[in-house]
C-alpha cells in the first residue's frame, strides 16, 4: 500500500522527496502530497488527487523551499480519495504534520472523544485522528513531540508507518512503524525514509530496517536513535542495499504477481481488521450497522460480477445460503445486464469488483437500481466507480493489485463474503452460537495456515515444468472447491495461454471425461471435507482413463496418494474456508508454469487489469 518518502539534511527536499514519491508510484495510489517546514520556518502542505504530476503542477508557484520535509502517496482506506483528504495531515495549530501508511482502527472512539475536547477535523481520515492526538497530548501534558507520539501510539490499535514533523524543531523528523514497511536510509549529514528502500538507493547504501513497534528519532547533526513504544533504546542495526529497483520493486519477488501471492496472509489480516475484534470472537462490518434494516430486510440476494470476482462470487452464494438461510444468485453482471432480468425492491444485489470500474458490473448495478434493490459494493480500489454507485458496501483492503491476474483480491474477496455472511446469520439467528464462534475463530487463524499454504511453492516449482507441454488441463473440485477449480483454471488460461477448463468434480463423467488421456493434467482440489469419498471416486474415474492426477489434499491424507500421481498438501481448516487456502497452491502452480514457458506473468497478452468497455 501507498508511498512514504521523508527528507533532512542539507538538499533541498522538495526534488528528492518529488523524486522519491515517483520510485514509488509502482505501489499504487489516488492521491499525494508533500509537507516541507520552508526557509523562512512556514510548514508547508500541498496535496493534489491523482498522479505525482498533479501535485508538482500544483505546487508549480507555491513555496517549495526547506531541506525538511515529508512526503505521501496514499492508497486511500477510510475518506475518499481526495485533495482533502490526501496525507500530510496538519495538527490543529499547523505546528505538525504527519503521513501515515495503515489503518488506525480504533479512530472513531478517539475521534470522539478529541471532538469533544474541542478538537474541529478537516479530513475524513483516520490518521487525521493520530497527529491531532499527538497534538492533543503534547499541549495537554506538556510534552515533547517525542513523548507525545509515544503516549498517542499506545493508545492506537491498527497498523502504521508515520513520520511527523514539528515546525518549530526544523532539525527532527519522528517516525514509526507497526506492521507497515518503513526504511531509513542514513547518508552524509542527511537522512532519508521511504516505505521501502526505492527511494533512498540514489544516495545511500547505507540503511535501517525499522522493526514493528519502534520508533526512529532522526535528528539533523546527531546519529539517529531507535527506541520501542515504551521508550526503551534499541540497538541501531544499519544494513547495505544491495538491490537494485526493479527488485525492490517486486519486494525482491521475480514478479508482482508472485509478491501479490505472498502478500496474502498480511492483506487478509488488514482486510480483517477492526472488523473482527482482537480477542477473535465477533464480527462487525459498518455497513451492517448502518443499513442493518436493507440488509436483514433481504428477502433474496443477487451477486453480480466478472472473472475471479465472479467465482469468488460462487463461494459466497454457498455462504450465504448455508449460513444466513437466504436464497442466492450470482451472475455474469455482463449476462444480467442485458437478459431483462426480475428484480424487485426486496432484492440486494452484491456487485463485487477489484477495480470497481468494470463496465458491465457498473451497468448491472445501474439496471438493479432502476428496479428499487438494495446494492452492495464489495470492491478493493476505494473511491472508483463502483463504490460509488452502490447504497453501501465494505472494502476488501487488500491494497493495490498490480498483476493482471488476480490473486489477493479474491481471498480479500472471499474474506469479505465469509464475514458478511457471518454477520448476517447472527443478526438472522440462523447459525448457532457454538459454529459462530468456531468459524470467526477460524477465520482470524486463515493467515498463518496460508503462510503454511505457500511453503508448497518450491514443490510446485520443482513440479510446473511437468506441465509446460501441456494444450489443455482440467481442474475439479466439488462445493466450495468447485469455485476453486474455475479459479484455478482461469489463472493458468490468464497467464501460460494453456487452455484449461474447470469443472464440478462429479460433472466430469457427462461430458468432459471423453478428453481425459495421458496428455491431459487433471488437477483435483481433495481436501477433506463432506465430499471427500466422492471426490476419491472421481479421481478413481480418472485414472481408468489413463489421465494424470496431481492432488492438493489436507495434511495427513493416506488414501488419495495412491491413485495420484503427484500430491500439495495444505492444513486442514473448515470446509467453507477451504477456498482460502487451496487456491494458493493454483495461483502458484499457473504462476510458476507461466514463467517456464517464459509468458509476461504480470502482463499477459490480451488483458487489461481494469475492464472499462463492455
Ligand atoms: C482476473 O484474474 C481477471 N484479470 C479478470 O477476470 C477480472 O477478475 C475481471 O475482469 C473482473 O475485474 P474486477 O474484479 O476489477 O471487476
Ligand atoms: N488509512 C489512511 C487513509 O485512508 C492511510 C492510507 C494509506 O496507507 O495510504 O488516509
Amino acid at each position: 500500500m501507498c508511498g512514504i518518502v521523508g527528507y533532512i539534511g542539507t538538499k533541498r527536499a522538495y526534488p528528492i522527496l518529488i523524486k522519491g514519491l515517483k520510485r514509488l508510484e509502482y505501489r499504487g495510489y489516488d492521491s499525494a502530497g508533500v509537507a516541507m517546514i520552508s526557509d523562512s520556518g512556514e510548514l508547508n502542505v500541498y496535496k493534489a488527487k491523482g498522479k505525482v504530476d498533479n501535485l508538482t503542477e500544483y505546487c508549480s508557484d507555491k513555496d517549495v523551499s526547506g531541506c525538511v520535509g515529508i512526503a505521501h502517496t496514499r492508497w486511500a482506506t477510510h475518506g475518499e480519495p481526495s485533495a482533502r483528504n490526501a496525507h500530510p495531515h496538519y495538527s490543529r495549530s499547523h505546528n505538525l504534520a504527519i503521513i501515515h501508511n495503515g489503518i488506525i482502527e480504533n479512530y472513531a472512539d478517539i475521534k470522539t472523544k478529541l471532538q469533544d475536547k474541542g478538537v474541529e477535523f478537516k479530513s475524513d481520515t483516520d490518521t487525521e485522528v493520530l497527529v491531532q492526538l499527538v497534538e492533543y497530548v503534547m499541549v495537554k501534558k506538556n510534552l515533547s513531540l517525542l513523548e507525545a507520539v509515544q503516549v498517542a501510539l499506545h493508545q492506537v490499535i491498527g497498523a502504521y508507518a508515520i513520520a511527523i514533523v514539528d515546525k518549530r524543531d526544523p532539525r527532527q523528523i519522528i517516525a514509526a512503524r507497526k506492521q507497515s514497511p518503513l526504511v531509513v536510509g542514513i547518508g552524509q549529514d542527511e537522512f532519508f525514509l521511504g516505505s521501502d528502500a526505492s527511494p533512498i538507493i540514489d544516495y545511500t547504501d547505507k540503511v535501517v530496517y525499522l522493526e514493528d513497534g519502534n520508533i526512529a528519532v532522526i535528528r539533523l547533526g546527531e546519529e539517529m536513535r531507535v527506541m520501542s513504544i515504551l521508550g526503551e533504546e534499541q540497538e541501531l542495526q544499519v544494513k547495505t542495499v544491495d538491490i537494485d529497483l526493479g527488485q525492490i520493486e517486486k519486494g525482491g519477488y521475480e514478479h508482482f504477481m508472485l509478491k501479490e501471492i505472498f502478500e496474502q496472509p498480511e492483506c487478509l489480516m488488514n482486510c480483517m481488521r477492526g472488523r473482527i475484534n482482537v480477542e477473535g470472537t465477533h464480527v462487525t462490518l459498518s455497513a451492517m450497522i448502518d443499513y442493518r434494516q436493507q440488509l436483514l430486510g433481504a428477502k433474496r440476494i443477487v451477486i453480480v460480477a466478472c472473472g475471479t470476482s465472479w467465482h469468488a462470487g460462487l463461494i459466497g452464494k454457498q455462504l450465504i445460503e448455508s449460513l444466513c438461510r437466504i436464497p442466492c444468485e450470482v451472475e455474469y453482471a455482463s449476462e444480467f445486464r442485458y437478459r431483462n432480468p426480475v428484480v424487485t425492491k426486496d432484492d440486494v444485489v452484491i456487485a463485487i469488483s477489484q477495480s470497481g470500474e468494470t463496465a458491465d458490473t457498473l451497468a448491472a448495478i445501474q439496471l438493479a437500481k432502476q428496479q428499487g434493490a438494495f446494492i452492495f459494493g464489495i470492491c478493493n480500489a476505494i473511491g472508483s466507480s463502483i463504490p460509488r454507485a452502490t447504497d453501501t458496501g465494505t472494502y476488501i483492503h487488500v491494497g493495490p493489485e498490480i498483476g493482471v491476474a488476480s490473486t489477493k483480491a479474491f481471498t480479500g474477496q472471499v474474506t469479505v463474503l465469509s464475514m458478511l455472511a457471518l454477520c448476517l446469520a447472527k443478526e438472522r439467528q440462523t447459525v448457532d452460537d457454538a459454529l459462530y464462534q468456531q468459524m470467526v475463530v477460524e477465520l482470524t487463524r486463515i493467515p498463518e495456515k496460508m503462510q503454511q499454504a505457500l511453503k508448497t511453492n518450491e514443490q510446485i516449482e520443482r513440479l510446473a515444468p511437468i506441465f509446460t507441454y501441456a494444450r489443455n488441463c482440467l481442474y475439479l473440485g466439488r462445493g466450495y472447491n468447485y469455485p476453486v477449480a474455475l479459479e484455478g483454471a482461469l489463472k493458468l488460461k490468464e497467464i501460460s495461454y494453456i487452455h484449461a477448463e474447470g469443472y464440478p468434480a462429479a460433472e466430469m463423467k457427462h461430458g468432459p471425461i471423453a478428453l481425459i488421456d495421458s496428455e491431459m493434467p487433471v488437477f483435483v482440489i481433495a481436501t477433506r471435507d463432506r465430499l471427500y469419498e466422492k471426490v476419491i471416486s472421481n479421481i478413481q474415474e480418472v485414472r481408468a482413463r489413463g489421465g494424470r492426477v496431481t492432488a492438493i489434499v489436507t495434511e495427513g491424507d493416506t488414501q488419495i496418494q495412491k491413485f495420484a500421481d503427484h500430491i500439495i498438501t495444505l492444513p486442514d481448516t473448515l470446509e467453507c474456508f477451504q477456498p482460502l487456502i487451496a487456491s494458493i497452491p493454483l495461483q502458484l502452480l499457473a504462476y510458476h508454469i507461466a514463467v517456464c514457458k517464459g509468458k509476461d506473468v504480470d502482463r499477459p497478452r490480451n488483458l487489461a487489469k481494469s475492464v472499462t468497455v463492455e
